[in-house]
């Protein structure tokens, strides 16, 4: 029979996303509701290692459900990654009593979860916290909705200039392995065209339709770019435009990290704090080594390697919708 779990450790690991400290005020408050001890970790897996973990109290979460970042900081740990340093992060949690642990992290983060957790006694749960949003099992991930949000009021304010200017404006989004953010913000601005990790790039096609709307004159052209594109994020993307179309007014911007920070959004918020509700729930249930995701409104427990082995599938048919609605 599992063991039952009366002290928890809570971390934030990878990159942060906004929306991790309203999981972790619901993690610890969750679990002081059901008068377990919760104890944050520092800067990720580095915490477990180096022994940097606090007891949390209800106040510890007070005023922070609207601050992006997250208070317990966020790192990416190589240690963890060695079977040595994960006996120490073991021997430093289970001197404190800690027997069950939540994750708030991306695909990283949860293969090192699934390791610890099949190599020690200590059940670990998982919280979609990436702004990418490439996890499977979960329609949302903390964080992604804040980013992408980010992401089209930036857009909106380039295509006013680019409206002025008749310019062509390149805009490279967040996404290394990941096209969401280009996709959802590229449609919501109405993109000419997205270009993600996902699909190949066709340099060609994309050359030939901005010189066939200009020839049209279209007016406005904003080409959203995932970072991790295939043909090389939005510089190569830039660069070659410029030398193809030379009498094209051509810019690019590049948005980068305001896309992680700033204060979550409603719908961020809200996922956070069921989620992590949900992840203590699901420790005293005695379920281990789970993804609690959120699938048609409901809640859905995945195993950790299946969220980071499936991933999410890119639908075509957003893809054509591009196409359609850009013309
Ligand atoms: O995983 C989130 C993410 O923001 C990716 O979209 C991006 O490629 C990466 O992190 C950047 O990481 P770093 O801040 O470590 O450069």
């Amino acid at each position: 029979m599992a063991t039952k779990v009366t002290k928890i450790g809570v971390l934030t690991s990878g990159g942060d996303s906004p929306g991790m400290n309203a999981a972790i005020r619901a993690v610890v408050r969750t679990g002081i509701y059901h008068g377990m001890e919760v104890f944050g970790v520092m800067r990720g897996y580095s915490g477990m290692i180096d022994d940097d973990i606090v007891k949390m109290e209800s106040r510890s979460v007070a005023n922070i459900i609207q601050r992006g970042g997250t208070i317990l900081k966020c790192a990416r740990s190589k240690q963890f990654l060695t079977p040595e340093g994960r006996q120490i992060a073991y021997e430093n949690l289970k001197k404190r009593g800690i027997n069950g642990l939540v994750i708030i992290g991306g695909d990283g983060s949860f293969r090192g979860a699934q390791k610890f957790s099949n190599e020690f006694d200590i059940p670990c749960i998982g919280l979609p916290g990436t702004i990418d949003k490439d996890i499977a099992g979960s329609d949302f991930t903390i964080g992604f909705d804040t980013a992408v949000n980010t992401a089209v009021d930036a857009i909106d304010k380039i295509r006013d200039t680019a409206d002025a200017h008749d310019r062509l404006f390149i805009v490279e989004v967040m996404g290394r392995d990941a096209g969401y953010i280009a996709l959802h913000s590229g449609i919501a601005t109405g993109a000419e065209n997205i270009l993600i990790p996902e699909t190949k790039t066709d340099i060609e096609e994309l050359i030939d339709s901005l010189g066939e709307k200009e020839k049209r004159k279209k007016l406005v052209n904003l080409v959203v770019v995932a970072e991790g594109d295939d043909f090389g994020g939005g510089n190569e993307v830039a660069k070659i435009i410029k030398e193809r179309m030379p009498t094209t007014d051509t810019r690019l911007c590049i948005l980068g990290h305001i896309q992680r920070g700033g204060s979550p959004t409603c719908l961020d918020r809200l996922i956070a704090s069921r989620m992590g509700y949900h992840a203590v729930e699901s420790l005293i249930e005695g379920r281990h080594n789970v993804m609690v995701g959120i699938l048609n409104n409901r809640m859905n427990y995945i195993p950790l390697d299946f969220a980071v082995k499936a991933k999410q599938r890119i639908s075509k048919e957003w893809m054509k919708i591009v196409k359609i609605l850009a013309s």
